[in-house]
């Protein structure tokens, strides 16, 4: 994927010319990383120019404060709902090379990418959607999209999970930061590591969510069929999950044909929110070179239980 900074860069894809060119992007994005270099850093973003990161559904302020420890909070507030925003840390530091070569996978440590934002902006567009139990799968560092239904839902309990360790500790500091700041309300938010593969994670909370949410990680080629156990094991019966990410090369259609097979009843659409389609739209009609629709637009894929899922 050509977005370098813009965060899609990890995917791997099946598509030969598409995986040659992720795997240099992503590894260019990573070492950018490593140097301490984060994708809001003005040096990376210079390098990164011409590639497509935001689809500007969020505002990003610093909060006024004159304490230290507040240099590295952000508030993300919508852009379409303004009532709604809630604190983030995105920019947590350099990785340092041992948790990158000890940690799995890392393609959440290094940004919020942009099916995320999509995700949690249609969350808000979508909130009466999000009662009861509420999961985020493969979050990244922010979780933003289940952040953002614990901040706007009626939910009664969110979980923000991901697979990666260090992920979830700033996903855990952003709680205890939100929580402090009162915007959860009575919704009881909480973290946890949830490996999509492990089998004791998945059976921790089997059909035990309403909504299970995810955005971009529909590319890996190796956690996809374990992915689609997971939706499917975490859901109640009347259970009902989404999941936005590019089209890229056939991973999509790849998911949706694994979700099928498992008993999943698949509805794929393109067209889902004025907004992120109008972005769309304004992109293809500028023909902005760093915007490629398979690479870059999020399509929403909802799944249901069927009679024998
Ligand atoms: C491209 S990142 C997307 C992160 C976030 N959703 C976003 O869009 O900003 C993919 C995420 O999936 C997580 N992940 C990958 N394989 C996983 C697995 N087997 N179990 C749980 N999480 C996994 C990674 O740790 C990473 O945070």
């Amino acid at each position: 994927m050509n977005e370098g900074a813009s965060c899609a860069a990890n995917s791997q894809t099946s598509h030969d010319g598409v995986k040659t060119d992720v795997a240099r992007a992503r590894w260019s994005l990573l070492r950018q990383v490593l140097r301490g270099k984060r994708a809001d850093n003005p040096e990376v973003k210079q390098a990164s120019v011409r590639r497509f990161a935001t689809f500007e559904l969020f505002g990003r302020t610093r909060p006024a404060s004159h304490d230290s420890s507040e240099e590295q909070w952000v508030e993300y507030r919508s852009v379409f709902s303004p009532d709604y925003s809630a604190f983030l840390r995105d920019n947590p530091g350099p990785l340092r090379v041992s948790e990158v070569l000890n940690s799995f996978d890392n393609t959440g440590n290094v940004c919020v990418w942009p099916s995320e934002e999509v995700m949690a902006h249609y969350c808000l567009r979508n909130r009466h959607m999000f009662k009861g139990a509420v999961c985020e799968l493969g979050g990244g560092m922010t979780c933003l999209a289940g952040l953002m239904v614990a901040v706007c839902a009626d939910a009664k309990e969110v979980l923000l999970s991901d697979g990666n360790e260090q992920c979830v500790d700033n996903v855990r500091e952003i709680v205890e930061r939100n929580e402090r700041a009162g915007k959860f309300g009575s919704t009881h938010v909480s973290t946890r590591v949830l490996r999509w593969d492990r089998e004791p994670h998945v059976a921790a909370f089997q059909a035990h969510f309403d909504v299970v949410i995810c955005a971009d990680c529909l590319f890996l080629d190796q956690y996809r069929s374990s992915l689609v156990g997971a939706i499917r094991r975490l859901l109640r019966p009347n259970g009902v999950a989404l999941a936005l990410a590019p089209q890229r090369g056939d991973t999509m259609a790849s998911f949706c044909r694994l979700a099928g097979q498992a008993g999943l009843l698949v509805d794929q659409r393109r067209q889902y929110d004025a907004q992120v389609w109008d972005v769309h739209l304004k992109m293809l009609q500028e023909g902005k070179e760093a915007y490629d629709e398979n690479l870059h637009y999020p399509l929403l894929v909802t799944l249901s239980k069927g009679a024998q899922a």
